[in-house]
């Protein structure tokens, strides 16, 4: 293999053979990861009903990142061209000033338990609090592995709400340490199970046992701090597309309808590794929003500021992050296991951060792009690649097709149709 090339300009072989040099996994890893020998149809109808079969989608390796200091290859699962080479770019701008800092809290959900019937708010919470300890042991004896493993039930909250459309309702909040799952099961299972005693208790009726999506105790956080210098681009100062960027983030700090669509660029990064690792990508997207919301108005996940002192380019994302690096589908799809593995996070925290540092660099690219030349220009030579396997093009001649329709700026459906055509006929003449 040429030592030379870039990640990009390898051919997809290259690109498994290199994955397998510098990290830990095997030839088996990869074949699961690129879909080659990855889920069985057995597995999967096990894993939902009603399975016809497998569905596929791209997975592809953003570069360049440095996260805690430790270079880390993040699988990525998407349909949308330009994904992955923006957060590697993002990645390659960080890493001049040292790359991300990431970290997260322990890793706590809420379960939310809903009592009715209750005539007598404050006594009841009153008798909740005397019972506290008890509920809590029965929830830890519903989990006794995850007490083996350091976690379990920590904390009952108790909120009254005097005033609904049914009446006045009691939601007890069990906080549960899930260590390294994601935890919906273990966190439901322990609502179940104390669920009677809550009832004997209080004397009222218990209906909803769930887990709340707001993991609002299991925030992630990332960071980092770039030179104006490493900012450069084209016709574009390092000095000049940094203010530009801190516009960008202005713009979204000021007014809600693009504060949606930046932190859709930040789930476009999250959401491709949660789809690779297996994570419930809809729990972080319920949850992410609503956290961006909790002011009362949809506000950027992510903040860009300059250093006073060293004039450096500095961005912050916080979000809740409720993934796991066990258990569930990391644990059952092959492709997900590895691609945990290849990320290499010692745990569910660990990756969390991780997580959220992809988001910050895929928002940094998009700010870059988006205040700058405009995101079209990229995204246009990828996007002529999948026009042109549309109309039917495969291989080098997909390649070639894109790049004639790029280099004429005529990218468009019925273009790659007609130079597919064209060459068609080259070939048969
Ligand atoms: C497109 O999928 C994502 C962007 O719109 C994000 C953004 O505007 O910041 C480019």
């Amino acid at each position: 293999m040429d030592g030379q090339k870039k990640f990009y300009q390898m051919t997809i072989n290259e690109r498994r053979d290199l994955l397998q040099e510098e990290s830990c996994i095997t030839e088996n890893d990869i074949c699961a990861l690129s879909g080659t020998a990855g889920l069985d149809e057995d597995t999967a109808g096990r894993m939902i009903e009603n399975v016809i079969g497998l569905y596929s989608l791209p997975i592809g390796i953003a570069r360049n990142f440095i996260i805690n200091g430790r270079p880390v290859s993040v699988p990525m699962v998407i349909e949308e061209s330009s994904v992955v080479a923006a957060a590697s770019n993002g990645a390659k701008i960080a890493q001049s000033g040292g790359g991300f800092h990431a970290e997260a809290d322990e890793p706590q959900m809420i379960g939310q338990m809903q009592i009715l019937g209750l005539s007598d708010l404050q006594q009841a919470e009153e008798k909740l609090q005397r019972g506290k300890e008890t509920l809590l042991s029965l929830a830890g004896e519903s989990c006794p592995n995850l007490l083996k493993r350091g976690g379990g039930p920590v904390e009952i909250e108790i909120r009254k709400i005097p005033e609904t459309r049914v009446g006045p309702m009691m939601i007890l909040h069990l906080i549960m340490d899930v260590r390294d799952v994601m935890g919906a099961n273990l966190i439901d299972t322990a609502l179940e199970a104390i669920a009677p005693e809550a009832e004997r208790i209080t004397g009222g009726t218990v209906r909803l046992r769930i887990l709340s999506n707001l993991a609002d105790r299991r925030l992630a956080r990332a960071s980092c701090s770039i030179p104006e210098s490493a900012l450069r681009f084209k016709d574009f100062s390092g000095d000049e597309v940094l203010e530009r960027i801190l516009d960008a983030a202005a713009f979204s700090e000021a007014d809600p309808y693009r504060a949606v669509t930046h932190n859709k660029g930040i789930m476009n990064g999250i959401d491709a590794v949660l789809l690779a690792t297996g994570n419930d990508w809809r729990a972080v997207e319920s949850g992410a929003h609503a956290w961006a919301a909790r002011s009362g108005v949809i506000r950027p996940l992510s903040h860009w500021r300059k250093d006073p002192g060293t004039g450096n380019l500095l961005g912050t994302i916080e979000l809740p992050l409720a993934v796991g690096t066990r258990g569930g589908a990391t644990k059952v799809h092959p492709g997900a296991a590895a691609a945990i593995k290849l990320i290499g996070a010692e745990s569910a925290r660990e990756f969390a951060g991780i997580i959220a540092a992809v988001g910050l660099a895929q928002n940094l690219a998009a700010m870059k792009a988006l205040s700058t030349e405009g995101i079209q220009r990229g995204h246009m030579s990828l996007h002529a690649k999948q026009l042109a396997v549309s109309a039917g093009a495969q291989g080098e001649l997909a390649d070639r097709i894109a790049a004639r329709m790029v280099r004429e700026n005529h990218v468009s459906a019925s273009y790659a149709a007609e130079l597919a055509a064209e060459e068609k006929g080259t070939f048969h003449a």
